[in-house]
């Protein structure tokens, strides 16, 4: 089934100036990118977006990560794309991620892990919505 899938390159990508090296790896697995933008969230925006972990030990710490710096957010699509994405990045614990994927290549910890990829249809909706309106994104 096609699938659309919400993906952050994060500050920590950013700043190490592995924005190409991502992009490169999600075009040559094949999946589209339909939307692209650069942002920097408040705090305030980024526990909007990870809304799901609320409550969690790793909330205030991952808002404030992903509130510290510039973020890359895509809108991917392509067959079985939820899963696909997820299996190009790898395990959220690099440690445990597979050789050749992006956390395992270029994380240096579980919060500091590169990118993130919409978990499940529901969440990809909520994800894909909260950063893009239907003008921002192609229909292809
Ligand atoms: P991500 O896929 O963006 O979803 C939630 C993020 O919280 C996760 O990647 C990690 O960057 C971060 N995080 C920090 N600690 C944990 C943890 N113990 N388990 C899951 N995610 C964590």
């Amino acid at each position: 089934m096609l699938e659309k899938t919400l993906s952050i390159i994060k500050p920590d990508g950013v700043s190490r100036n592995l924005v190409g090296s991502v992009i490169t790896r999600v075009e040559a697995a094949g999946l589209k990118i339909l939307a692209m933008k650069m942002i920097h969230m408040t705090q305030e925006q980024a526990k909007g977006f990870y809304k799901v972990h609320e409550g969690k030990p790793f909330y205030e710490s991952v808002t404030g990560f992903m509130s510290s710096g510039a973020c890359v957010v895509m809108v991917l699509q392509g067959e079985d794309g939820i899963q696909r994405y997820r299996t190009l990045m790898g395990a959220t614990d690099h440690k445990k991620a597979d050789p050749g994927t992006i956390r395992h290549d270029f994380a240096t910890d579980i919060e500091k892990n590169v990118v993130h990829g919409s978990d499940s249809p529901a969440n990809a909706e909520y994800e894909i919505n909260y950063f893009f309106n239907a003008l921002e994104m192609v229909n292809e």
